[in-house]
């Protein structure tokens, strides 16, 4: 999207996150396994394969929007799974889900994360039950309190302000203990986007090298690859996505 050569970056808190198209957004991302997910749930499922079953005790979703797909993978590892998520309206439909049971399309969606890994419960809303949904902005959770933390469309969707995503990646990488384990995935080289008809939402094009640099400081066993841009998808304006393992330093702040 062009912007006036004044424009100010938009901030996370510049933005009304209440007002998220829920039901766009799942429209146009989430009602079917798009090949970019398939990727994505690949990359995730190698990431999770590698834990015992219940292993992790704590796993946090760092900004979890109405995506259920990453709940259900972590659900192979770990015992409980921290919903965290800013916006009333993904809180709303998490809630709905949690309790009146998920929408018929995502059954899809278990059925490829089972595939991929079968540790996973035998039935979507057993995965879910180990689910808690949080209202809260990820920037006020205690540091060093999860074993495992995944992050998906977040640091770069959510600010135009370059400081801030990596700020955001820092925050991400501090929800863990030392030596915890992250999982993540970037719109690679997105700029602020729209959903549906509404007005923008602020986003930073960000590639390998931009995640590579908030990363290294603070992790180990960083490894980073990226998937071709999604033609089933809208044109968010991206190129692709990134996706990231590593774990927290233990040195790290
Ligand atoms: C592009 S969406 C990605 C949602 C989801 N993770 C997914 O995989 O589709 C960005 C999400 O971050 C949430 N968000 C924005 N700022 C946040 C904050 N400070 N704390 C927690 N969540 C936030 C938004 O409400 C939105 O659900």
């Amino acid at each position: 999207m062009n912007r006036p050569a004044n424009h100010q970056p938009i901030r996370n808190l510049d933005t009304d996150w209440d007002r998220w198209p829920v039901l766009d957004y799942l429209a146009e991302n989430y009602r079917e396994i798009h090949p970019s997910d398939a990727a994505v749930i690949r990359h995730h499922s190698a990431f999770y394969r590698q834990f015992a079953p219940g292993s992790a005790g704590r796993s946090l979703e760092f900004g979890a929007g109405p995506n259920l797909y990453p709940l259900m993978l972590a659900a192979a590892a770990s015992r409980c799974v921290d919903a965290v998520e800013f916006s009333r309206a993904n809180v709303a439909y998490l809630t709905g889900q949690l309790h009146d049971g998920p929408d018929e399309s995502w059954q899809a969606f278990y059925a490829l994360c089972r595939e991929l890994n079968t540790a996973l419960p035998a039935t979507l809303p057993e995965a879910l039950s180990r689910v808690r949904v949080t209202h809260g902005d990820v920037r006020t959770l205690p540091l060093r309190s999860y074993d495992l933390a995944s992050m998906n469309f977040v640091a770069e969707s959510v600010t135009e302000d370059m400081e801030e995503f990596a700020e955001f990646c820092r925050t991400f990488i501090g929800t863990v203990r030392p030596g915890g384990h992250l999982v993540a995935a970037f719109m690679e080289n997105m700029p602020t986007y729209r959903i549906g008809n509404a007005p923008p939402w602020p986003g930073c094009p960000v590639d390998g090298s931009a995640i590579r640099e908030a990363f290294t400081p603070h992790t180990e066993r960083l490894v980073i690859t990226r998937v071709d841009s999604d033609p089933t998808l809208p044109d968010y304006g991206d190129t692709g996505m990134v996706l990231l393992t590593a774990v927290r330093r233990s040195g790290a702040p």
